[in-house]
């Protein structure tokens, strides 16, 4: 299948855009580099041995996405461009409803005016809120504490509506838990601008001597060593999770978690890492961060019974790779 890839330079993408040049579908890159660089393309192509196309574009704009689907016979989106920082969106919210939200719409008017019927869409287990755990696809959604959650929880509404009505709309909806971790090649993997939000490159970035110490978020919490608790997925399994959901795709909507259904905390974590890799990692507890839960990980069962899809690698190949691609890694910011 020829694949339009939106995002496909980011974090998540170009570990799926290997996927799928491995299964033998063809990849089209739309991105516009707000959070990556054209280099993690040509390192796309050189891991996979494949010719990706790639389009330096914003996919908020209905013209430059219609020439791609004039140019090309797509049989399928994967939509991953988006804003993805919680804390910035709280602070910019228009930018998060505009970018992720206009993005979405636009790119279901040019599917449904070329016919194409498979659409993949990245959304996050921010849905769920403070549901209980485990979490089902089947639980309601509730409010999430910021606008990026809910730019999530709105794109999930609007393309179910845009499926109800297109009886052959075939949509799979997945939901992400804590993706980590890099290509085995060390040569792609997860680059944040300025301090990471997220768990592990705030690790890797302690380990390599970029950042002090780790800062970790309340040791009070009802868990088994009192941190927080999150589902940790090595980023190639979630990649071969959306390969998977594209090639079972049938009409309708389907939602499908993408987690292990395993919960570890912070300091399990760190302890793997420091293990896994012969390093030591430092850290201070600090007080608990505002909007954070206690412990959330996935029901899988759902993802193992209609795609025959589980994750493979464990917490020690997440962060030996992890830490291999930080060690390889040029700083962003230098590098630029
Ligand atoms: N990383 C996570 O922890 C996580 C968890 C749940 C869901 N998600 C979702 O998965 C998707 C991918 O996340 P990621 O971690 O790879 O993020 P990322 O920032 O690395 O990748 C997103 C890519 O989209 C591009 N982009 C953003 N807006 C665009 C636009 N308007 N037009 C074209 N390109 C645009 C960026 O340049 C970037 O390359 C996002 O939608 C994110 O919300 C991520």
């Amino acid at each position: 299948m020829n694949i339009l890839v939106t995002g496909g330079a980011g974090y998540i993408g170009s570990h799926t855009c290997i996927a799928l040049l491995q299964a033998g579908h063809s990849v089209i890159i739309a991105d516009n580099l707000s959070n990556s660089k054209s280099e993690t393309v040509m390192k796309v192509m050189d891991i996979a041995e494949k010719e990706v196309t790639f389009y330096e574009i914003d996919v908020t704009n209905a013209e430059a996405v219609d020439i791609i689907f004039k140019n090309y016979k797509i049989d399928g989106v994967i939509h991953f461009a988006g804003l993805k920082a919680v804390g910035e969106s709280v602070e910019k919210p228009l930018e998060y409803y505009h970018n992720n939200i206009v993005s979405t719409v636009v790119l279901t008017k040019a599917c449904h005016k070329y016919g194409v019927n498979r659409f993949v869409f990245s959304s996050s287990a921010t849905v769920y809120g403070e549901n209980n755990v485990p979490f089902f696809e089947t639980m309601d959604l509730l409010p999430t504490t910021n606008p990026y959650g809910e730019t999530k929880a709105m794109s999930e509404r609007i393309l179910t509506d845009i499926t109800r009505s297109n009886p052959i709309f075939s949509l799979s909806i997945l939901r992400y838990f804590n993706p980590v971790g890099a290509h085995e090649s060390g040569l792609i993997g997860e680059a944040p601008n300025g301090i990471p939000n997220n768990l592990m490159p705030y690790v890797t970035q302690v380990a390599k001597g970029k950042l002090e110490k780790l800062r970790v978020f309340g040791n009070d919490y009802p868990t088994i060593d009192g941190t927080g608790i999150r589902d940790y997925i090595h980023v190639m399994d979630l990649a071969e999770g959306h390969v998977a959901a594209l090639e079972n795709l049938t009409e309708g909507v389907h939602v499908y978690n993408l987690g292990t259904g395993k919960g570890t905390s912070v300091l399990e974590l760190v302890k793997a890492f420091e293990i896994a890799n012969d390093i030591k990692v430092s850290y201070e507890i600090v007080d608990r961060r505002a909007g954070d839960i206690a412990s959330y990980y996935a029901d899988t069962s759902k993802a193992k019974n209609e795609l025959g899809w589980t994750a493979k690698r464990d917490i020690v190949a997440m962060c030996r790779d992890a830490w291999r691609f930080e060690k390889n890694y040029k700083d962003f910011v230098e590098s630029k």
